[in-house]
């Protein structure tokens, strides 16, 4: 829960105000926030089940900050199971350490705290975070993260009449054990039961596809006014396609880039992708208004039965949301997709994280060091068990986190062997990491043959995505790139039968995981880590945090919390609020004692 300060402080909160403006003032602020990630009960498709709960909310809280700023977040995890959060797309500059999935650091046991530590460096645009561990994203647990401009960078745009943050994903009524459990004997997920807006079920636009009394989610708004809409698609394997009724979407940013800005009908967005549009409430208000998630590249065999609806209301609305949802782009139109996702492009004379443009980093003149074409297969049978691969490579997550065995030396934890290429040879289970060349310039080539649309990710940068078309990649494909002004982000699509090319600046030391968003691939073992390690200093890198959890071979290192706490019978928010406002006064007398 974010610190709010309670009635009846006096000096206390006097004193906090007072250190809060010093170091405000002498260095970059902190937020605290000490999260608790439990089991809470929902029903968003009219069937109760367990889902995750970050401080009894579903979805959780939104992580608000502003360029730069320090984020301390103490998770408390009373879940049955090990538990991370990831921080989708915050860069973590030089410290992989916080990033949160099971190649950097060890996961949280059942019972545990662990309380990550770092700085928005340098970013601005709308992020999200969500559980790594165990397929638990697709019980919820995920939140979002606005990072906003510093009041000194100008957005490329009016200030909005307001910020509304929107999750669209699929979902399912099975639990997300039942679900891991299915995949690794070879079942698939089969169609989902739903899609969800915020964690809540579809409009009953239609009764006999909606069942009654299922809570949906309305979004007010009033007439004239133009408001920022942040849309997550924090699903586990399905392309939603989202629109509203009678209205413009204005793309200006996806995941910290400001784009051109353009008018849309409607946007397919990927598992993984988030992106900022600004819509203007201008119509006539007579009635509600449909925001509709519905389910691109699949069979209708194997489409849900409802898409997702949520409801437009305008203050001044005269009635219920009426008529048929609005069209979604037509299926067979194999180019729509793609020509959209080519037609997002990067505002290169817009100033992000830093007053100067964009563009002025010219990705497109920069010398290629390593090529990296990364081939995906549909699930396979590799030493008789089902799993996903990258270049025939499936990842298995050793015990001992790869970036704690880096740190430690240990030997054989890893394997810095990733090929570059597809060898068409027996595909292995490895723990096989990509070598990156620490200020290198990487091209990676994403090569889908599999029949559904692929997403993957980097943790740790922004990429540019330079290219995608249907076919086979060859050296020639590097002919249709835009070397101007393709967009950098940190999630991109890459279709069936297709390939997409990105282009990404290794400035940034660690151990960063690449990995594909669909929680299937994923979880089969579509993952790698790109090693970019200064050869000349460690010193590159932000030092072992000293809270670090130890695991694997190095479980002997481990000291506290052998026993277990019970954050159900922990002391009362009031007395556990004063002891953290405490604390924080301590610390902060501290610090600007030492100034
Ligand atoms: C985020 O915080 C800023 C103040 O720092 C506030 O102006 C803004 O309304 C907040 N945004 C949301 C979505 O809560
Ligand atoms: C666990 O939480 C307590 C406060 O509730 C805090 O003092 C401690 O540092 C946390 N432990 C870790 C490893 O973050
Ligand atoms: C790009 O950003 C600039 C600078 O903020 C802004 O003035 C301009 O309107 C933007 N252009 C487009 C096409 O979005
Ligand atoms: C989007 O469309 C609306 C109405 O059609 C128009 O007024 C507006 O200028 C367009 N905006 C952009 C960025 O093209
Ligand atoms: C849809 O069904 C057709 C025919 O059965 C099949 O070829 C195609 O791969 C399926 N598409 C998806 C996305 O599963
Ligand atoms: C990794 O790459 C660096 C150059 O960037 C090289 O010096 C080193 O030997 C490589 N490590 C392995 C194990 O191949
Ligand atoms: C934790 O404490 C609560 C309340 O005292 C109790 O109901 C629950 O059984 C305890 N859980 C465990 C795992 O000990």
């Amino acid at each position: 829960m974010l610190l709010r300060l309670p009635h009846n402080c006096s000096l206390l909160c006097f004193t906090l105000l007072l250190c809060f403006i010093t170091v405000g003032l002498a260095g970059d602020p902190f937020v605290f926030y000490d999260w608790t990630v439990s089991y809470i009960t929902a029903a968003p498709l009219g069937v109760r089940q367990q889902v995750i709960g970050i401080d009894g909310r579903f979805p959780g809280p939104i992580l608000n900050v502003t360029t730069n700023w320090n984020v301390v977040v103490n998770v408390k995890n009373s879940l049955d199971e090990p538990f991370l959060l990831t921080w989708n797309g915050i860069q973590h500059r030089k410290n992989s350490w916080q990033d949160g999935v099971s190649g950097t650091n060890c996961p949280i046991p059942a019972g545990w705290n662990w309380t990550y530590q770092f700085q928005v460096k340098d970013q601005i645009g709308s992020f999200f975070y969500f559980p790594s561990l165990g397929f638990q994203r697709a019980a919820g647990g995920y939140g979002g993260i606005i990072v906003n401009n510093r009041d000194i960078i100008p957005v490329p745009f009016a200030t909005p009449d307001g910020d509304i943050t929107l999750f669209i994903s699929d979902w399912y009524i099975k639990s997300h054990k039942k679900l891991r459990n299915d995949l690794e004997s070879g079942t698939s997920l089969g169609p989902p039961d739903g899609v969800l807006f915020n964690g809540l079920g579809p409009y009953q636009f239609d009764r006999t596809l909606v069942r009654d009394g299922i809570p949906y989610q309305i979004i007010n708004v009033e007439p004239g006014r133009t408001y920022r809409l942040r849309v997550h698609n924090v699903g586990i394997s399905t392309s939603l396609n989202f629109r509203i009724q009678n209205h413009n979407l204005v793309l200006v940013e996806t995941e910290g880039s400001y784009t051109v800005q353009q008018n849309y009908s409607n946007m397919d967005i990927h598992v993984g992708q988030s992106y900022s549009f600004l819509v203007t409430m201008d119509q006539n208000a007579g009635t509600d208004y449909y925001i509709v998630a519905s389910p691109r590249f699949v069979n209708s065999s194997s489409a849900p039965k409802a898409p997702g609806v949520a409801i437009l209301h305008y203050s001044n609305s005269q009635g219920p949301a009426s008529g048929p949802l609005p069209d979604p782009p037509n299926e067979y139109d194999t180019y729509f997709s793609m020509n959209q996702a080519r037609s997002i492009r990067w505002n290169v004379s817009a100033g992000a994280a830093r007053p100067n443009p964009q563009g002025s980093f010219k990705y497109g003149e920069i010398t290629v060091t390593d090529v990296y074409v990364l081939l995906n297969r549909p699930v396979e049978l590799v030493d008789g068990k089902w799993r996903t691969t990258l270049n025939g490579i499936s990842y298995i997550a050793p015990s001992t986190p790869l970036k704690l065995a880096q740190q430690f030396k240990i030997d054989g934890v890893f394997k810095l062997d990733f090929p570059n290429r597809f060898m068409n040879r027996r595909a292995k289970v490895d723990t096989s990491v990509i070598n990156g060349t620490f200020k290198g310039f990487m091209e990676i080539i994403f090569q889908n043959n599999d029949r559904s649309v692929q997403n993957y990710h980097l943790d740790g940068y922004a990429f540019f995505i330079v290219g995608m078309d249907y076919g086979v990649w060859t050296e020639n494909s590097r002919s249709t790139y835009n070397k101007w002004d393709g967009v950098a982000r940190c999630t991109t699509q890459v279709f069936p039968g297709a390939w997409t090319a990105i282009l990404v600046s290794l400035d940034n030391a660690g151990m960063w995981n690449l990995r594909a968003q669909n929680l299937d691939s994923w979880y089969l073992g579509q993952e790698s880590y790109v090693s970019v390690m200064n050869p000349e200093n460690d010193n590159t890198e932000v030092q072992l945090p000293q809270n670090a959890i130890y695991c694997g071979v190095l479980s002997s290192l481990q000291k506290g919390q052998a026993r277990k706490i019970n954050f159900s019978a922990a002391p009362s928010p009031d007395i556990r609020m004063k002891t953290v406002l405490v604390a924080i006064v301590i610390a902060l007398l501290g610090i600007s004692g030492i100034r």
